[in-house]
């Protein structure tokens, strides 16, 4: 096993991009050339911040669109980097690029009819390379696992970091790769392209929460380089979600964003990158957050809505947060959601998430596995397909509908986060189900009607009884 090379490099005066620490009565500033997953003085999480006044921002957003016709770049072609000078943290020739965030912004009627509001949209990021949005990250934490001279690097996963970190791995040939996944936790698509793009896979004995802190522990004694959302660089390439999605609809930002809720990565890079275009005026408006977690791990809702718990300027209630987790831990309390892709009980961005539902005016909701399928029906009769932790999004824009804290006339985004095919069991069993006779898997994670099926039909080999059911459609 070759080991990172840890550098020391402090930040000079010149630098544009340094690492800083969230914590506000914390001033520790680190140059970009070391690798930290928490600040080394007081053990909060990393940011990347930037002097903008060194670096050449355009003007206006709509400069970028030039660079989308520019298909010779590879930069270019890429959804992350053409705004490469709104995470410009590497020179351009470490980039470490797949032709990521090649994705788009639709409206869709019928889903919208489902929500209850008339303008809403969605943003597709199962068109990723590995098929999630987290291809959107992984190349930002690849680049700057070259910068530092990486050779091999890490992560825990529900699946699809651990999809996209590896195929990362295997297309660039920079570094090799080891996975750490919770046995039986992960969803066999996921799985299969971890195995297939060769990643070292541990199953481990355990859930996410424990595979995560286990990764961290290996990470930190083997000076291996971690590839979860506690790596500063890999956040900065997920803010270019919202920079296309601010694209899709001609630099207007829409009222509200909706997204699924689980190790809470998305959500605080979302924050991050509002926060970052009001302040240099590239926006004038900064659309509301919404975070969907799953019931069956709500950890960000019962803190956030519940126990009123906030960003409060980074002086967090931290008391109330680790009574939380020991009570969890006393109780053993595991997360349990058939989207198995935000089954996470210690979201480790949780204060990044609290600072962007501060930045973003957010709410955070839960909603239960049932009302998730549901949602991923109407998504795929809609046109677009989704894993489970996708629908959340849509789940949970129908209920702040219902609330009334989205309006009908809202424009509304949801970010649709991971593939079709990335869980094929869980659509196979929700549409083979009736209400009254449901999956044995789904009923058991307590499904107990299924609102949308789409039963195979079962037909003997025979034309005259196919022409039968043909006829009855
Ligand atoms: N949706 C999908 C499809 C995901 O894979 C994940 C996270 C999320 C939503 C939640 O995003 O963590 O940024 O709040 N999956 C991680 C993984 C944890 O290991 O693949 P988040």
């Amino acid at each position: 096993m070759t080991i990172l090379q840890a550098g020391a490099a402090s930040v000079a005066k010149q630098d544009a991009a340094y690492q800083t620490c969230i914590n506000p009565n914390c001033d520790t500033k680190l140059s970009v050339e070391e690798t930290h997953v928490a600040c080394p003085t007081c053990g909060s999480l990393l940011d990347l911040s930037y002097d903008w006044d060194r670096v050449n921002v355009p003007s206006s957003l709509r400069e970028f669109e030039a660079r989308w016709s520019n298909r010779r770049n590879p930069l270019d072609v890429s959804g992350v980097w053409r705004f490469r000078e709104l995470l410009p943290f590497a020179p351009e020739s470490s980039i470490v690029t797949i032709g990521e965030g090649q994705t788009v912004l639709r409206g869709s009627e019928p889903v919208g009819r489902f929500v209850g509001v008339g303008d809403l949209l969605l943003q597709y990021e199962g068109f990723n390379p590995s098929g999630s949005f987290k291809d959107n990250g992984m190349t930002a934490a690849s680049t700057h696992a070259r910068m530092v001279g990486a050779k091999f690097a890490a992560c825990a996963s529900t699946g699809n970091t651990s999809a996209s970190l590896a195929v990362y791995a295997s297309a660039a040939q920079l570094f090799d790769v080891v996975v750490f996944v919770g046995s039986g936790k992960i969803a066999f698509g996921k799985l299969s392209q971890a195995l297939d793009f060769g990643a070292h896979t541990l199953q481990i004995d355990g859930d996410f929460d424990d595979a995560l802190k286990q990764v961290r522990d290996v990470c930190e004694r083997e000076k291996i380089y971690l590839c979860n959302s506690v790596n500063p660089f890999r956040l900065e390439g997920q803010k270019s979600i919202m920079y296309r999605v601010l694209e899709g609809l001609d630099w207007e930002p829409p009222d509200w964003i909706v997204v699924p809720g689980g190790n809470l990565g998305n959500s605080s890079a979302f924050g991050k990158a509002f926060l970052e275009l009001k302040e240099l005026g590239l926006i004038d408006r900064i659309p509301r957050l919404a975070v969907i977690n799953a019931s069956g791990a709500s950890t960000l809702f019962q803190l956030h809505e519940n126990q009123s718990v906030e960003w409060n300027g980074g002086e967090t209630d931290d008391a109330t947060i680790n009574e939380f987790f020991t009570r969890m831990d006393a109780e053993d309390h595991r997360a349990s959601t058939l989207a198995t892709a935000i089954e996470i009980n210690r979201p480790v961005s949780l204060k990044k998430c609290l600072r962007a539902l501060d930045i973003c005016d957010g709410v955070v909701r839960e909603v239960t596995d049932e009302q998730i399928l549901d949602a991923k029906a109407q998504i795929g009769a809609g046109g677009f397909g989704c894993e489970p932790a996708s629908a959340a999004s849509v789940a949970g824009a129908k209920l702040l509908r219902e609330e009334g804290v989205i309006a009908a006339s809202d424009r509304v985004v949801c970010i649709l986060t991971g593939h079709q095919l990335k869980d094929p069991n869980v659509t196979v069993g929700y549409h083979s189900s009736t209400s009254g006779d449901v999956d044995a898997k789904l009923s058991e994670a307590g499904v107990d009607a299924v609102s949308f099926p789409n039963r195979p039909i079962v037909v003997q080999n025979d034309l005259d009884r196919i022409l039968e059911v043909i006829r009855s459609l």
